[in-house]
């Protein structure tokens, strides 16, 4: 059955496939434009988002947004989900088995988005996304064509935030993001 986005939301928003939605305080579902070209994956709420239900509005979510001004990108331009929907207590690591209960609502979220390029935000979701022995200290930055889209995992923003010298690392990567956006997808970049 195909999907709506209604309907996806309001099966996950009932979820009890395990148990952080007893500690949520909300659901975060995911933010930005549901028909964006370019799609990005978060690992899992923390305080500020399960207070607000929005991904990424903490103290990391303001240096993502920082970090998507400097390519000219913003929230009506990509889509931005994490891995679980709901907040692990104390902002620990989602366990294997939280990710996998909340995979198949990332899988449908990624399958109505549509999108041409993901961007894995942390070692989490591109351990998960793009191969099980993901190695992000070598491998942020490079392109991996996963079921037909354009996968690249950059930094988590709390790592920036933590380890400011991976930063210029980081700016070579939005760099190349840039560049894919506009080979796969230049319509992102078309008006203004
Ligand atoms: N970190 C994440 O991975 N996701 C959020 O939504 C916020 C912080």
């Amino acid at each position: 059955m195909a999907d709506s986005w209604s309907e996806l939301k309001q099966a996950c928003a009932q979820c009890t496939r395990c148990s952080l939605g007893e500690t949520r305080r909300n659901l975060v579902f995911g933010d930005g434009n549901e028909q964006a070209r370019v799609m990005l994956i978060g690992e899992g709420p923390g305080e500020q988002e399960d207070l607000q239900g929005i991904p990424f509005v903490g103290p990391a979510g303001k240096l993502l947004d920082d970090m998507l001004e400097m390519i000219d990108l913003d929230r009506t331009k990509v889509y931005i989900a994490n891995m679980v929907k709901c907040r692990p207590p104390r902002n620990r690591d989602p366990l294997f088995v939280e990710q996998d209960c909340c995979a198949e609502w990332l899988r449908r979220q990624i399958a109505l988005v549509d999108p041409a390029i993901i961007v894995c935000l942390g070692r989490i979701a591109a351990m998960a996304q793009i191969r099980e022995n993901f190695r992000i200290t070598r491998e942020h930055g490079q392109w991996y064509t996963v079921n037909g889209r354009s996968y690249m995992a950059i930094y988590h923003p709390s790592a920036l935030l933590r380890d400011p010298e991976k930063r210029p690392e980081t700016f070579a990567d939005l760099r190349s993001l840039r560049q894919q956006i506009r080979t796969l997808c230049p319509e992102v970049y078309a008006n203004g």
